[in-house]
């Protein structure tokens, strides 16, 4: 397991959003993580990555546990989060932009180049708009943007929250043929997703957080073929792209 979580634990002052996630994911693996609006997903991705810092638990990578280091300290053991609702800069360039997802990395310009060859390589959208602000680029385009700014920290694991948020069909199958590429490439990824069953087909294994607990876990295709996981903890959720 490249990624293991026990006993998560992240509150908001008297808050408590997420109490005791357990998680793992093995080395070019997927996990989605599944649940209704408020469940504690974001949570535990934040609380993974270091956004929120845990309040009890362990977030180990390659065994390392990471659980009270920075979010920086965390990036730079691999773990980078793609945070819900983009977050790009709108007035500075794609470019820029990519640039700040490798600011940890204090690369020279030619290097910095290099990598933003190296990432687009799937991404010829955003190729094509490196000189043009962020802000204009459209719902989709500013999306893989955003996770290619999370490729560019160099993660070994690459966590994405609800990518497919608001996009249109043809823009969600992008961002999950750019996820198939990575996992084919050896990246490890954890995806929240309303669209369950997109992230289903994704998956190897996804975990589904009702109030702050793992309700359910195991192996996506099983959760795919159980209509009592979407009855009981999914009613609300999205089966498929608007
Ligand atoms: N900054 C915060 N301060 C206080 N409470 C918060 C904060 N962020 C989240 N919460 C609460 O923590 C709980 C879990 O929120 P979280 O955003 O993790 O849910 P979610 O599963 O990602 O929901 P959604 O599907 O709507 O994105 C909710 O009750 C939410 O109101
Ligand atoms: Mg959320």
């Amino acid at each position: 397991m490249i990624l293991e979580v026990e006993s998560l634990e992240v509150r908001y002052g008297d808050v408590t959003a997420v109490r005791g996630v357990d998680l793992a994911i093995g080395e070019g693996a997927a996990l989605a993580v599944l649940g209704r609006n408020g469940a504690g997903k974001s949570s535990t991705l934040r609380g993974i990555a270091g956004v929120s810092l845990p309040t009890a638990g362990s977030v180990r990578i390659d065994g390392v546990d990471v659980a009270r280091l920075s979010a920086d300290d965390r990036v730079r053991h691999g773990i980078v989060l793609v945070p819900e609702g983009r977050r790009l800069f709108p007035q500075l360039t794609v470019r820029e932009n990519l640039a700040v997802g490798a600011y940890l990395r204090k690369l020279r310009p030619a290097a910095l180049d290099e990598e933003i060859e190296r990432v687009t390589i799937h991404l010829p959208r955003v190729r094509e708009r490196l000189d043009q602000d962020a802000g204009t680029l459209s719902g989709g385009e500013q999306q893989l943007v955003a996770i290619a700014r999370g490729l560019m920290a160099g993660p070994r694991v690459l966590m994405a929250d609800e990518p497919s948020l608001g996009l249109a069909p043809i823009i969600v199958d992008a961002i999950y043929d750019l996820f198939r590429s990575l996992l084919a490439e050896g990246l490890t990824l954890v995806v929240v997703e309303q669209y369950v069953g997109v992230a289903l087909a994704l998956a190897d294994q996804a975990v589904v957080i009702d109030r702050g607990a793992v309700a359910l876990a195991g192996k996506a295709a099983d959760l795919a073929d159980s209509p009592d996981v979407w009855r009981v903890y999914l009613s609300g959720s999205e089966e498929e792209p608007a």
